[in-house]
């Protein structure tokens, strides 16, 4: 990664942990610019200045760093109402409307997302876009059975659909689903492709995240950028 994008997602993740306080049920994103946050909040946790916070991991991945780093974690059981989640993206509208799941932990982040009272969302400026899928595939989470069917049937929606591969093998999530990686290119009806989406059987969760977001922090050549919805 080039060192450059690697530092703009540092400092996007260090100026959202400044919201982060002592007492806070706080989610923890997945992806390489959340593992940012997750570090500072370790670092912090460990210096004594964060204190009482409980982190609940949106990833299998995410939870084994921060079981490292010492921070106290809870099941979204345990702490239904979270009340900072910080996450990365991989593509942010004007409107605050992201795509999700380029790292495949998509379900839980959005399940996680749904349950916070604030969604920090951080971002290197490359992220931005005038409409969602300029720049990205939106990863749909299938279950195993019958994942051809919803191959098929997200073509008939315009996409071109690749099933994701890691090191040569089918790409299975944490719940053990797969995911198919759609380009539709530019979207125009974000609202109506997640609704129709949603209603196929079979299909678990897409990385189209609606409304969901309240900030985005966006790191860029002119510095960090803080820009929150409804204020
Ligand atoms: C993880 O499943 C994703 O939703 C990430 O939050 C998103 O892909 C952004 O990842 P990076 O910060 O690694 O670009």
């Amino acid at each position: 990664m080039n060192n450059d994008v690697t530092r703009l997602k540092q400092q996007a993740a260090y100026e959202a942990v400044n919201f982060a306080q002592s007492g806070m049920v706080l989610g923890l994103g997945e992806g390489s610019t959340a593992i940012w946050a997750l570090r500072r909040i370790g670092e912090l946790f460990e210096a004594g200045t964060l204190r009482d916070i409980i982190g609940v991991p949106t990833s299998l991945h995410i939870e084994a760093e921060a079981r490292r780093l010492n921070i106290p974690l809870a099941t979204l059981d345990e702490q239904p109402v979270i009340d900072l989640t910080i996450d990365g993206a991989d593509e942010v509208d004007p409107q605050f409307n992201l795509i999700k799941g380029g790292g495949g932990a998509l379900l839980r982040e959005k399940i996680v997302a749904q349950a916070s009272k604030r969604e920090i969302i951080i971002v290197d400026e490359s992220k931005l876009s005038d409409h969602l899928g300029m720049k990205w595939a939106v990863p749909v989470e299938v279950v195993p059975f019958g994942w051809r069917s919803q191959y098929q049937f997200l073509e008939s929606l315009g996409a071109q659909v690749t099933l994701r591969q890691r090191n040569g093998e089918t790409y299975h999530t944490d719940q053990g689903n797969v995911i198919l990686d759609c380009d539709f290119g530019a979207i125009e009806d974000v609202e109506s492709l997640g609704t129709r989406i949603k209603t196929r059987t079979g299909i678990v969760e897409h990385g189209l995240f609606l409304g969901l977001a309240t900030d985005v922090i966006v790191a860029g050549s002119q510095g960090v950028r803080h820009i929150a919805r409804n204020q």
